[in-house]
């Protein structure tokens, strides 16, 4: 089953979704009716974006196409969704309004939306290279095929999981803010190398694939993460002198906190 859907911000998120499913052809362009705010926005993607999508400006005569849609992808900015209004959605009961906003429960979108049976998702920008990950939290009694049809969008291209609603902040907290967190990690090691004589380029290169050459390792061995510490760490050795200054500026606690404070900020939007 196929349905139009209509994208109420059509950001770097909303993008990264759409865009793979217009590519792999799982959901034709003239069937995509996306809301932006600015002229500017507007002008960019009728000039730039690869599929002739429907495009409108919010508030636009024509962009009242978009609540004919049954199908409704929310995801502008947690800032700007008092903005949103409802516009005309037929009242019948098989409205769809799939949200990406952090933090903004599901109670506070169906009052928004009384006429949609609401989803939440959580996805994070790995999406755009087909690595995401994606965490669900129905709402509403959903039937089978409008749920399959919710998973298609995002199967593609991220690893799905379905959570209860609670579940979701931390799931962001970890997912949505982890790539900064591993990205400021990455940029202070190469930073490290740098102060060793390295060049940045080549000191950011060895980080990026001891990443990943240390999560292989761990996944295809099947080891706990103390295990693989106490493999490289040897009495007296270079690793637990690096490991002892990490205890004593507590990185171990400010990575915890770090979690905890995106996942307390996404509640903050509830
Ligand atoms: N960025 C991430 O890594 C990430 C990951 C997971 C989830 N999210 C969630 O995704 C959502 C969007 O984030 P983003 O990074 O994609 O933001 P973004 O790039 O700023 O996109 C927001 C979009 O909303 C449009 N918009 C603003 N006000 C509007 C209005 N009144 N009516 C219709 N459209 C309007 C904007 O149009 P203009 O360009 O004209 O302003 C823009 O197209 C956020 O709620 C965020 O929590 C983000």
């Amino acid at each position: 089953m196929t349905y139009k859907i209509a994208v109420i911000g059509f950001g770097n998120i909303a993008k990264a979704i759409i865009t793979p499913l217009l590519e792999k052809k799982i959901i034709n362009p003239s069937d995509i009716y996306c809301l932006v705010n600015s002229k500017k926005s507007l002008e960019n993607i009728k000039n730039n974006y690869k599929y002739k999508v429907n495009i409108f400006q919010a508030n636009s005569k024509e962009s009242k196409l978009i609540w004919d849609c049954q199908v409704k992808l929310l995801s502008v900015k947690p800032q700007q969704f008092n903005v949103i209004i409802e516009g005309n959605t037929n009242k019948t009961n098989e409205n769809l309004l799939v949200s990406i906003l952090a933090g903004v429960s599901l109670e506070k979108l169906s009052k928004k939306f009384p006429n949609h049976k609401c989803v939440r998702v959580v996805t994070n920008i790995p999406i755009i290279v087909g690595q995401g990950l994606t965490g669900i939290a129905w709402g509403a009694e959903i039937p089978k095929n409008q749920k399959q049809f919710i998973m298609k969008l995002f199967e593609n291209s991220s690893q799905i999981y379905e959570l209860i609603e609670d579940y979701l902040d931390i799931f962001l907290a970890l997912t949505s803010s982890g790539p900064a967190i591993i990205a400021l990690i990455i940029e202070a090691l190469s930073d490290g190398g740098l102060s060793g004589g390295l060049q940045k380029k080549l000191a950011e290169e060895l980080v990026m694939e001891m990443i990943l050459g240390t999560i292989n390792f761990l996944k295809e061995k099947n080891l706990t993460t103390s295990e693989l510490k106490n493999m490289v760490t040897s009495p007296g050795g270079t690793t637990i002198s690096a490991l002892r200054v990490l205890e004593k500026k507590s990185l171990r606690s400010a990575l915890i906190e770090s979690i905890v404070s995106a996942s307390n900020r996404s509640k903050e939007f509830r």
